[in-house]
Order: C-alpha cells, then structure tokens, then sequence
C-alpha cells in the first residue's frame, strides 16, 4: 500500500426523536465498511458520530411522552448505541449535539461568522400558533397547496406536485398542533450571508469530491443565486441560545453538523489527538462525509460555508448514498414496513443484512432495494453455501486423518495466486465505494476454490491410505482460499472474520497475511459459523414490524390530546357478503366541497354545499362539526353518495351523504380521491 493516510470519517447525526430504522442502519454500515476496509489497508482512520438532539419535533415529542428533552435524548441515546453496536458499527465515538464542547463550538464558529461580517440581523414574518403560543416551522403547518389544489400539504413543500412554496401562500393553513389558523408574527432572525462567500463554496467544490449528480444539482443552486441562510429559531426551543440574543435559538441544523466536531473533541480528549491535524485551515487529515441524499444541501452548501467562514478546514468528500425500500415501496409505517432496527436484530443475524446491503450498494445515489426474498437467497447461497461451506468441507479431513494440521506446501500455488492477485482490484472497489462489485468478485473467487475442491475430490481420495496425503494439501489450498476471501469480507463481515481467525487459529485476518499463506500449521476444530437465513425468521421480523407500528399509532393517538385514545383495537364485525350488483345500487361521486358552515341551533352539523357536476350543487348535512373546522374544507374533493333518499332535517333537506371514517366525535376523517378525480366521477 501507498504511504499512510490520515482520515477522519462521519455518518449523519441521527435525530434523537426516535428509534434507529433500518434505512438510518444502510447509512452506517455503508460508512463502517469503509472504515474497516482503511484501517485493514493500514491507514490511520477514525469513525466519529453523534445523536443530533435539537429542534422543535424533539422538544415536542418529549412533551408528548411526559418527560424533559434532556431525558428524552438520553433515553435515545442508549437505544441508538445499543442498535448500532447490534449491527457491528465500529465508531471510534458515538457523541451528542447537546454537550458542552458541541456549545462552545458552536459558539465560537458563529462568533467567527460574526466577525467576518457574515452574519446579518433581519426581521421577518413567520407563523405563529396562538393556542401553542410558538411559531410553527414549515413541518408544522398544513394546508392545501397554492399550485395543484391538493389538501393536507406541508407549509414548504408539496408531495402531490412537487411545488415548494412559503407557508405563506399555502391556502387554507392550519397548525398540525392545535389545529387553528395560525397568525403572522414580526420576529427578528439572525441570517448567514452565503452569496457573500459563494464564489469560495464554488472553488471548493471544484476540487472536492462530490458524487456528479449532486455537483449538477448545486450548480443548478449557484445558478438560480444563493439566498441568505436562516440560522435563528425563537423560543420556545430545545437547543443552544445564542450568546447576547435572549429567546434566540441556533437553528437545529447549524449546530448538528458542528457536532461532528464536538464528537470528535471527545474522541482526541481521550486518544490524545491534535484539534489542528484535524480541523485548523491546514489540517492534513482527509476528513470524508456520509450521508442520504436528502441532505446534500446542508452538507455540500451551508456546511463547507460553515467551516470556511470561520476559517476552518472543508471536506475532502461527501457522499451520498440513496433511500432503502423495502420489496419495492418506500418503507410505511402505516402499511407495517417499517422495520427498526431493533426488531431487525431480535430476528435476524446483522451480518447476514451487512453481506446484503454491501451486495447492493454502488457508489452512486439510487435508491435500494431490500427484497426479503432475495436477501434470504443472496446469503444463503453465497455466504452459507459458498464461502463457510469450503472451511466446512476441508476441515473435517484435516481433523481427522491430520490431527489439525495444514501440509507445509500448497497443492496449487496458482490458485492462492489467483486468490491473492485480486487484492489491488479489491482494495479499490471498496476505496471507491463500490461494494457490490467487490463482493462480485469474491463470490467468483469462492466459485473457483469450490470447483477445485469439487475437481479434486478430498472425499474420494480420503478413502485410500495411498491418496491421503493428497488430501492434506488439497484441503490446505482450499483453508487457504478461505482465510484469503474471508479477509476480502472482513470490512462487511467482522464477526465472522473473527470466528474464521479463531478457526485458523491466528490472532486476526491481516492484509500483510494474504501474502503468506498457513503451512505446516493448526488449526482449530471447525464450527458452524453462520446460520441460514430461514423464511420463518423473515416472517416473524414482517409479523414484528406490523405490530411496532400498531404500537407507535396507539402511543400517538394516546397521546394526542386532540384525538380519542385508541385502547380498543379491535374492528367493526365484517357485515354480511353482498353481490357486485348490490353494491353497484350505491351511487358514489367524487364532490368538492363549495361550501363549509356551522348550522344555527345544531351542535354536531355542518352545511356542506358539494358540487358533483350537476347544474346545482348539493346540500348536505354532515355531523363532523367537532372533527372540521369548516374553514378548512373548503375547496377540498371528498366522496359522497348521491342517490340516498333526500332526508328532510329542521334546517333544510340534506341531499346525500358524505363518507367518513371513525368512532364519532372529533374521531371522524372524511375521504379524500387522489389527485386528478374531478367533480361528478362515479367511485366504483
Ligand atoms: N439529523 C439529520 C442529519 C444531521 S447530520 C449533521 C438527519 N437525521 S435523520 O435521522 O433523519 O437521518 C439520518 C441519516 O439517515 C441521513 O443521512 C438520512 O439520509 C439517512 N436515512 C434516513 N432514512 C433513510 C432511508 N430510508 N434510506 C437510507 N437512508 C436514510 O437527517
Ligand atoms: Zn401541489
């Protein structure tokens, strides 16, 4: 290998809301294979990474669960540790955003901003939750979207046409937290003057190493103007106040990358490092960023201004890798796909999903499939089937006719040569990421050492006293390949790394190692190193992951103030079977709702005028008044049945009915058709 390199790498800071998933669980085993795969090559690599605690859903959801942020964080903090232990993540520290070194960072860099005129003060309106009395983020406002007309879209983006827009213009709008409208609120906020450094980022990432599709994307940023960053948030907040600005807090994401620092402060505290080898403006350590592609913006814009508007060092790299699906779909709670990773290890093996993902993944940012079905085959056949099982069909022989022992010469040089050849190529593949062709490669070198086996035939030859000796050598070669592809493997694969050095009976798989093959040496008596992966584990982890998310929906509704607990879990009774023509009497019509008011002298009703393509809209009664705030239905599709006799009420004739689910009161969430269903389609 070429001189040693000094390398500090990251993974993104998990939020400290919730239980690690397994799409956070692709993230750091992507980065801990690197890592491992740079310390076996020799180079000097650290593995630094953090909870990120601050911000409004964290503070919120502490709320909701009855206890302080700082408990919160804590608790979750156990539970990501001990998630990212189960998977094998080797972090050289596992730190928190809310630490005293993270403030005094995070202080001291916005101090720096500061004094390089690169922080600005402006006043601006923002939306405000009267009954919460906080101003709401983006996230926390919804409404229906300004451009496509779509209901229940976030105040930044919407998911049906892809629009971003301010919470502002979004009609309708409504505090995901009380439910009311909320207000505009003059507040001032500090702001970071990215176009002043825009042509620096630009320099920078010029000569960084930034995946293209993601350069092309930035570009597009630069292109359209940078705009000043919002980096203030007001009380009430869970994060760090800023010096001199009572009720100001750091925005979540200034001070969530900064904790890649304060992790590592922790990290060089106890191994004695140098702060300035790392992070001063001529650090010589490669510093190298993981992350998910959502958030390249934060990481390849607001982060490299960040560190070199206060005069720092910038990244060498960021990579970004693609979002986990799993048999296909985007991972829902709702449907019970969402697999934690804690569920994952109460099932199955981590290494087994380690082999899987590094299979999967490339260099690029598609995203990634994990397919049960092809997962359970992959291992199977190639770690099961193809590399323990040339351990497990030579070690028998050398137990028992050879008391243990290796021959002291290969049978087939050529073959350990073959082996070993590949190391350069495979070395590279994992140096750029490209994972899934390393382990093509091994999996072809397992192939060979197989068919020589299957060629040579140990199990017939170990029948004659005359042919034994062959056997010893035979079985030598075939130790020998695999002590080669299981240090290949040992960066995705480190527990049965272990057990395999355990079996040849060496301290550990060396990449010095491959060059010296085992001779004339014991060995350890075999044992089974992995297990199969079977399709009932596979549907116990299914069955787990449904109630996961049964469990998480009722801990929300329970705790949701707004909403019923939902302690009874059982349905409706299923009524009696009907023919297609029976349903077919029901006439049911997509409608827009024209109209919402409260009705005199009614406690439960609303007045709903729906159009249904008809030459006069429709007048209906509906008793949702304590679930809907009529204002917000207005402008919204729903479904409604359009031939139910006309009811004649005290207030005047409801001509139909409008569909809704649930128990009654507010518990009630009337229909909404996918976006394109205009007024007048019959729903069949
Ligand atoms: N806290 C921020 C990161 C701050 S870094 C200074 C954050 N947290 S997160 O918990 O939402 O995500 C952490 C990482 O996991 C991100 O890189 C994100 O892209 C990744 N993933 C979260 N869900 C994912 C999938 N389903 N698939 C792959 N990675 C995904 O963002
Ligand atoms: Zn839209």
């Amino acid at each position: 290998m070429d001189k040693q390199r000094r390398i500090l790498v990251t993974s993104a800071l998990p939020y400290a809301n919730g239980p690690l998933h397994l799409g956070h669980i692709i993230e750091t085993i992507q980065t801990d294979i690197w890592v491992r795969a740079q310390k076996l090559f020799g180079n000097e690599c650290r593995y630094v990474c953090a909870d990120d605690t601050h911000g409004t859903p964290i503070m919120l959801r502490a709320k909701q669960e009855g206890m302080t942020p700082e408990e919160l964080i804590a608790k979750i903090h156990q539970l990501h540790e001990a998630d990212f232990q189960g998977f094998g993540i080797g972090f050289d520290n596992f730190g928190s955003t809310h630490t005293d070194d993270n403030r005094r960072m995070a202080e001291e860099i916005f101090g720096k901003l500061d004094a390089a005129g690169l922080i600005s003060r402006k006043t601006i309106k923002q939306a405000f939750d009267e009954i919460e009395q906080m101003f709401l983020p983006d996230r926390f406002i919804k409404g229906t979207c300004p451009k496509c007309g779509a209901d229940d879209q976030y105040g930044d983006n919407c998911e049906a046409c892809g629009a971003t827009y301010s919470p502002t213009e979004l009609k309708h709008p409504k505090s995901v937290l009380s439910g009311t409208t909320p207000v505009e609120r003059d507040s001032e906020h500090y702001f970071f003057d990215l176009p002043k450094i825009g042509d620096r980022l630009k320099t920078w990432l010029d000569q960084a190493e930034v995946q293209p599709s993601i350069k092309a994307k930035l570009n597009e940023w630069f292109e359209s103007g940078l705009q000043s960053w919002d980096i203030s948030r007001d009380a009430p907040y869970f994060g760090f106040e800023i010096p001199g600005a009572p009720g100001k807090f750091f925005y979540v994401w200034l001070d969530a990358p900064i904790g890649y620092i304060g992790s590592f402060i922790e990290l060089a505290r106890r191994e004695g490092l140098s702060f300035d080898e790392f992070w001063s403006k001529d650090a010589d350590t490669e510093l190298v960023h993981f992350i998910g592609k959502d958030i390249a913006y934060f990481h390849t814009l607001f982060w490299p201004a960040t560190l070199m508007g206060s005069g720092m060092r910038t990244p060498n790299a960021i990579h970004a890798h693609g979002f986990l699906t799993l048999n296909g779909e985007k991972m829902s709670k709702s449907r019970g796909t969402f697999i934690k990773a804690k569920t994952y290890l109460e099932h199955l093996d981590p290494e087994a999903l380690r082999y899987y993902f590094a299979a999967k993944l490339g260099s690029g940012i598609d995203d990634i499939d994990l397919n049960l079905e092809d997962f359970r085959y992959r291992v199977n056949a190639d770690l099961v089937g193809k590399v323990v099982n040339i351990a497990s069909r030579c070690a028998g022989f050398i137990k028992k006719h050879f008391d243990g022992r290796l021959a002291a010469q290969l049978e087939r040089p050529e073959l350990h040569r073959e082996m070993t050849d590949a190391s350069a190529g495979i070395a590279q593949r994992y140096e750029r990421r490209e994972y899934s062709a390393a382990m093509r490669e091994i999996m072809a070198l397992a192939d060979r050492a197989n068919q020589y086996i299957d060629e040579r035939k140990p199990w017939v030859l170990a029948k004659d006293e005359a042919t034994r000796d062959e056997v010893q050598a035979i079985c030598t070669d075939g130790i020998n390949a695999f002590a080669v592809l299981m240090t290949y493997l040992s960066p995705v694969l480190p527990t049965l790394a272990a057990k395999a050095a355990e079996f040849l009976n060496i301290e550990s798989l060396t990449w010095q190692g491959l060059d010296q093959p085992l001779l004339d040496h014991p060995v350890n008596k075999f044992k089974p190193m992995m297990q199969r992966v079977e399709e009932s584990s596979l549907e116990a982890l299914l069955e787990a992951a449904k109630q996961d998310a049964a469990e998480e929906a009722k801990t929300k509704a329970g705790a949701d103030k707004n909403k019923p607990a939902a302690e009874k879990r059982e349905i409706a009774p299923i009524a009696e079977t009907i023919d297609i023509d029976q349903f077919a009497a029901v006439d049911l019509r997509i409608a827009k709702i024209l109209e919402a008011d409260h009705v005199e002298g009614a406690d439960k009703l609303l007045r709903l005028s729906l159009d249904i393509g008809e030459e006069k809209p429709r007048q209906v009664f509906a008793g949702i008044k304590a679930a809907y705030d009529p204002a917000t239905l207005v402008g919204r599709h729903t479904v409604m049945v359009a031939n139910l006799a006309p009811r004649k009420m005290k207030f005047g004739l409801s001509e139909g009915m409008v569909l809704a689910a649930g128990s009654g009161g507010s518990d009630l969430h009337i229909l909404s058709p996918d976006d394109g269903a205009t007024p007048g389609t019959r729903v069949k």
